[in-house]
């Protein structure tokens, strides 16, 4: 049987090209073959170099986000000191001690990465394993013939991040988990089974043919006899389909593979609003044995896009309301915990999000788990577009891992390849691209997102048209010329805000929140809502972007180190573009007034005011003052220019004549308090499980004083950890590792990471003269 044992913690870290570390280490791949030369190299890579002087850590991990900024670094990874001109910071070593026992000789023992950025070269035992470049994609070491069964085994890894692969931030580091993983020579390959579904009779009683496929390794040096038992539980545990294959031979270092069919009757459709998940057990049996065994989530579903009808999910037209997201999160960069991802997802799916392009990478497995289970329906990028070796290794060993979840929509072979997309080079490229992804999921269909030449070769390829940016072509030209073409709005908006502010900063790189600034190709939300809106042959939009991200400070750059166009901050916390959405991608009422109203000496001066909200009417009051009621027309805004004085400015929003909602901007007192609000109260003392503290500061009448910028002192007691923290200001520079964190317009963020010991968390938080918040956590 499969077992999978976590090598998350501990590992030690050194940062460093010291000669000390990488003496007889070369770098230039001639020594990738000679993993017997052991005993006479003294560097980091020998089992017994001492590293007790390195750092303890435990995975994912990702250094370049406890590097300080620095002004001569590249803007577009956030000014972090890496690359070329920064080796000491650039290369980072890991070590760690594996357990492996006697009772493991003979099994088939694997050292599995599920992402390191970048370049990685492994050792076991001082024997070169090999060597991985993408940052990306997820690689395994058969180590079963270098372990050491009676002694120790010491695991290194060397990972270099002078060289990018994107142009925004891609962190550095283990950033995703490492597991240990055993199996019996008789086993199910890694990512070797595929599972496909169809609906047939799409008219009552409906069933489901479920296909299986099954790849299979005999590793052992003799036959061995080999059946497969497929079962398919639904999500209360209840069997539902049952199928065996035949005992078949499968010869001594030989594959194999197996195909079945299974039907589920009256099947339970996965979908956006219920995420309903079946899951298939295969047991591979070797005389009656069980040698391997496998659990697949997978969902009942149908997708397609249709050149006329845009997106259909089921059979039912659908509407992508898409964010198109990095992996970057405040406090810990690229290494997300797991338990971040659903508090992403749900915070998406809050504002009416219903897709999720993964820009411009491949995600954690984690994260399609939580979109299955969530009901997100995701677009899985490849990173780098190319037809070499290397480049299809990249984009099969994407579609192999991913290809069960039935979050996933759409295939992206890639994002804005200006050199290639409209060439006859990138046409033979994309076509054997698309025939890779073809051999292994015939089930899903291909798009690339492009920022020009729409309507090339290249671009019908593609299986769907894949259009950033309204200004980057002619969309209704592309439609009329090619009317059998489905299309989606695959990046769009850009629009520049920063949370909480009004006015212009570029020396801070901070926007004005009502998103006038606007960048050539991009285009304001009601802009480029309506007008994607309104071409029901377009099957949706993907907003750039859900999150703000460290790296591409555009337009700005030192001091803003971090993205503005999220419709949230890096931590999450929405800013006043991400009510448009909720309005219109919704059917929840909103309404929602802006800016704050604390512009003490501004008396007088006349104030931008705008509502977000989707009621029929909208009617403005300072301090009780009548200031005018005004149509809301559907996706759009309601607009005031209001001179200030100190009070309560209120919005009241009317259906049918009728006030239904109200939403109130009051001019606040001093901050007075520190309020904590974690997202959720019970932690799993697991050891990995994060909750999500967010901080506001308050006045005397619990206000949000929404240009508090105090330092916030956290303590975490009871077991758990301060895992990392952050504010959303586009240039905050002071360490994300930090008990301390100074606020924001009025928040900042904590993340607390569970330990393993069950009972009480506290979380305190003081700043000097307010009183101090606190909150506790149930850790089980
Ligand atoms: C697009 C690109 C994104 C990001 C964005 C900024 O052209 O695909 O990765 O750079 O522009 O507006």
């Amino acid at each position: 049987m499969a077992e999978r044992v976590s090598l998350d913690s501990p590992w030690r870290f050194c940062l460093g090209n010291f000669s000390d570390i990488e003496k007889d280490f070369d770098y230039g791949g001639g020594d990738l073959a000679s993993s017997t030369k052991t005993g006479d190299y003294a560097g980091a890579v020998h089992p017994d170099f001492d590293d007790s002087t390195w750092r303890t850590i435990d995975l994912p991990h990702d250094w370049a986000v406890e590097l300080p900024c620095v002004r001569e670094a590249d803007p577009y990874h956030g000014y972090r000191p890496l690359g070329r001109q920064f080796p000491e910071t650039s290369i980072g070593w890991y070590r760690r001690d594996l357990a492996i026992s006697a009772e493991d000789e003979g099994a088939r023992l694997h050292l599995v990465f599920d992402g390191v950025y970048r370049d990685s070269i492994v050792w076991l035992n001082g024997h070169n394993l090999g060597r991985h470049l993408s940052g990306y994609t997820g690689f395994r070491f058969d180590i079963s013939d270098y372990a050491d069964y009676a002694g120790r085994n010491v695991v290194v890894v060397r990972v270099d991040a002078s060289q990018f692969e994107g142009w925004f931030y891609e962190g550095a580091g283990i950033y995703r988990h490492v597991w240990l993983e055993k199996t019996n020579s008789l086993h199910l390959s890694p990512d070797g089974v595929a599972v496909r579904c169809e609906l047939r009779d799409c008219e009552d009683p409906l069933v489901a043919a479920v296909s299986v496929e099954a790849h299979i390794e005999n590793a052992g040096d003799r036959d061995a006899s080999y059946q497969v038992e497929l079962r398919i539980d639904d999500g209360d545990g209840m069997e539902v389909a049952r199928e065996q294959t035949l005992p078949k031979i499968v010869g001594p270092w030989q594959c194999t593979e197996i195909m079945s069919g299974l039907s589920v009757p009256e099947p339970r459709l996965w979908s956006v609003e219920e995420p309903y998940l079946y899951k298939l057990t295969i047991a591979l049996l070797s005389d009656g044995r069980v040698t391997d065994s496998r659990d697949v989530s997978f969902g009942i579903r149908s997708v397609l896009f249709d050149a006329a009808k845009g997106f259909l999910l089921n059979g039912q037209p659908l509407t992508l309301r898409g964010a198109c997201c990095h992996q970057d999160a405040a406090g810990v960069g690229a290494a997300v915990p797991d338990s971040l991802w659903p508090y992403r997802i749900r915070k998406l799916k809050e504002m009416g999000c219903n897709a999720y392009r993964c820009a411009h990478n491949p995600p954690a497995p984690e994260f399609l788990d939580a979109c299955n289970r969530l009901g997100m329906l995701v677009i899985d990028e490849n990173r780098i577009m190319g037809s070499s070796m290397e480049c299809l290794n990249q984009l099969t060993a994407m579609i192999k891992r991913d290809r069960n979840h039935p979050c996933i929509i759409l295939w992206s072979l890639g994002n804005e390849e200006h050199v290639i997309q409209g060439s006859a080079v990138g046409a033979r490229i994309v076509t054997t691209m698309k025939r890779a992804v073809r051999q292994l999921d015939a089930s899903r269909m291909v798009t690339t997102a492009m920022n020009g030449d729409w309507g090339s070769e290249f671009s019908l390829i593609n299986d769907v048209h894949g259009s950033n940016y309204i200004a980057c072509g002619d969309i209704d030209e592309f439609h009329a010329n090619n009317p059998e073409h489905p299309v989606i709005a695959s990046e769009t908006a850009s629009t520049l805000c920063t949370r909480g502010v009004y006015g212009d900063f570029p020396e801070r790189g901070h926007a004005n929140s009502y998103g006038t600034n606007v960048p050539s190709w991009g285009a304001s939300a009601p802009d480029m809502w309506r007008y994607w809106k309104s071409r029901p042959y377009v099957a949706g939009v993907f907003l750039w972007t859900g999150f703000d991200y460290r790296g591409e400070p555009l337009p700005y750059n030192w001091p803003s180190v971090n993205s503005n166009f999220g419709v949230m901050d890096i931590c999450g916390f929405p800013k006043d573009s991400y009510y448009y959405f909720k309005a219109w991608w919704t059917d929840k009422p909103v309404l929602h007034l802006f800016p704050h109203w604390n512009w003490s000496g501004r008396e007088g001066e006349s104030i931008a005011v705008r509502c977000y909200g989707n009621c029929e009417e909208v009617e403005l009051f300072l301090n009780g003052r009548r200031l005018g009621r005004k149509s809301m027309e559907r996706d759009s805004q309601s607009d005031w220019q209001v001179p200030y004085e100190p009070g309560i400015l209120e919005a009241k929003g009317y259906s049918g004549g009728v006030a239904v909602l109200a939403s109130v901007r009051e001019t606040t007192g001093e901050v007075a308090e520190i309020r904590l609000r974690a997202d959720r109260q019970e932690l799993r003392a697991d050891g990995c499980d994060v909750d999500v503290i967010d901080v506001s500061l308050v006045d005397g009448s619990g206000r949000l004083v929404p240009t508090a910028d105090n330092e916030v002192a956290f303590q975490v007691t009871g077991g758990a950890r301060n895992l990392g923290v952050g504010n959303g200001d586009p240039s905050f520079h002071d360490p994300e590792k930090s008990d301390r964190c100074r606020s924001f317009n009025g928040h900042c963020q904590l993340l607390v990471q569970a330990g393993t010991i069950p009972g009480i968390v506290t979380v305190e938080a003081a700043a000097p003269g307010i009183s101090p918040g606190r909150i506790t956590l149930q850790m089980r």
